[in-house]
């Protein structure tokens, strides 16, 4: 099997994966970075989101052989230690989970689309958030807690 290479959460990572072989996977499986849920078989939910070089990125739609060389974080490599990151402490701040499934997926969408657009109002995160779904319908509280952790992030 071909071997595939990349950086995850600061650490060198490499591992013999099969050409269909998802970076969800590889993460979950190989890795044991099973903070990256997989919701659905369709690309919609989200709840998989990574960072791939610097971009939010849903890494159930990624395979594992076309990233090596890449860089990536999961909601494992946010927090610094017991420092939460902003995004993290606004989303236990605002209560912003319920069952906590779709939550990693959600806290990596947001942080990518507060530094894409760092003057966010309610209705763009709201637009920015449709690819990721919260089946228990949090919402509310989500785009509160995005909407601080943008002003935290800030400074
Ligand atoms: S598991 Fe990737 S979008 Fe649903
Ligand atoms: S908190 Fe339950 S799916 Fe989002």
């Amino acid at each position: 099997m071909p071997s595939v290479s990349m950086t995850v959460n600061d650490k060198q990572v490499s591992g013999e994966v099969e050409g269909r072989t998802l970076l969800v996977q590889f993460l979950r499986e190989h890795l044991g970075l099973t903070g990256t849920h997989v919701g659905c078989d369709t690309s919609q939910c989200g709840a998989c989101t990574v960072h791939v070089n610097g971009r939010a990125m849903k890494s159930c739609s990624l395979l594992a052989l076309h990233l090596d060389g890449a860089d990536v974080q999961t909601i494992e490599g946010l927090a610094d230690g017991d420092t939460l990151h902003p995004m993290q402490e606004a989303f236990r701040e605002h209560h912003a989970l319920q069952c906590g499934f779709c939550t990693p997926g959600m806290v990596m969408s947001a942080i990518g689309i507060v530094n894409d657009n760092p003057d966010l109002d309610e209705k763009t995160i709201r637009h920015q958030l449709e690819g990721n779904i919260c089946r228990c319908t949090g919402y509310h509280n989500i785009v509160e807690a995005i909407g601080a952790a943008a002003e935290d992030m800030k400074g």
